[in-house]
């Protein structure tokens, strides 16, 4: 147990590092939490018009997940793949810096799934994108991806995994809900407009 609970709290001190809030406060942009969605995700932060933030945005919230669930891999196998993917996904939801009030999760969420197994990374990939493309909703495409994640990793027989992604999928539902109720009401933002 101290070596499951060290793992843990280190990948959660990871995964609560807020790049969109830092990069953008960096840029001179100020609070990312005073525009659009109030989120501290790419998503919004691609709506102070920064396109280079919102990437560098979605690739360091991503690597905040590879990188814990890569060295838990090193040092102890699926277990420990487990819990560090928890923790970091868990640490960008409920940051202790932010008063635990983090973001959606959809970019941590990418990266432990890529670390932990890398088809299934790939299949959520390409299930965002295609929705994204298709609808302009960036909510909606990863509504969908997180859904099909544990069925995936279900059908691959990564069933330990499939169970932990299935409550990472309920968390990144649950702090979608205000956009699951612009969707139904057909006020949700577009990719691309402010
Ligand atoms: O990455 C979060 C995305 O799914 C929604 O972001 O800012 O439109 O609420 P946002």
């Amino acid at each position: 147990w101290p070596y499951y609970s060290a793992v843990l709290v280190a990948s959660y001190l990871c995964g609560s590092i807020p790049f969109g809030l830092l990069l953008t406060q960096y840029a001179g942009l100020g609070d990312v939490r005073n525009i659009g969605s109030g989120n501290i995700g790419a998503t919004n932060v691609l709506r102070t018009g920064r396109k280079d933030l919102a990437a560098a945005t979605l690739l360091l919230d991503a690597l905040k997940g590879v990188v814990p669930v890569l060295i838990a891999w090193h040092l102890g196998g699926p277990d420990f793949v487990v819990t560090a993917a928890f923790g970091a996904f868990l640490g960008h939801l409920f940051p202790v810096w932010l008063g635990f009030r983090g973001g959606k999760g959809v970019a941590t969420y990418i990266g432990v799934l890529l670390a932990t197994s890398w088809p299934a990374g790939l299949a959520f990939a390409g299930i965002w994108l295609t929705t994204a493309i298709v609808t302009r909703y960036s909510s909606l495409a990863a509504l969908l991806a997180s859904l099909a994640t544990p069925i995936i990793l279900a059908i691959r027989s990564e069933f330990q995994y499939a169970e932990i992604f299935g409550v990472l999928t309920a968390f990144l539902w649950f702090k979608h809900s205000a956009n699951i109720g612009r969707l139904l009401k057909g006020t949700e933002s577009r990719i691309g407009k402010k």
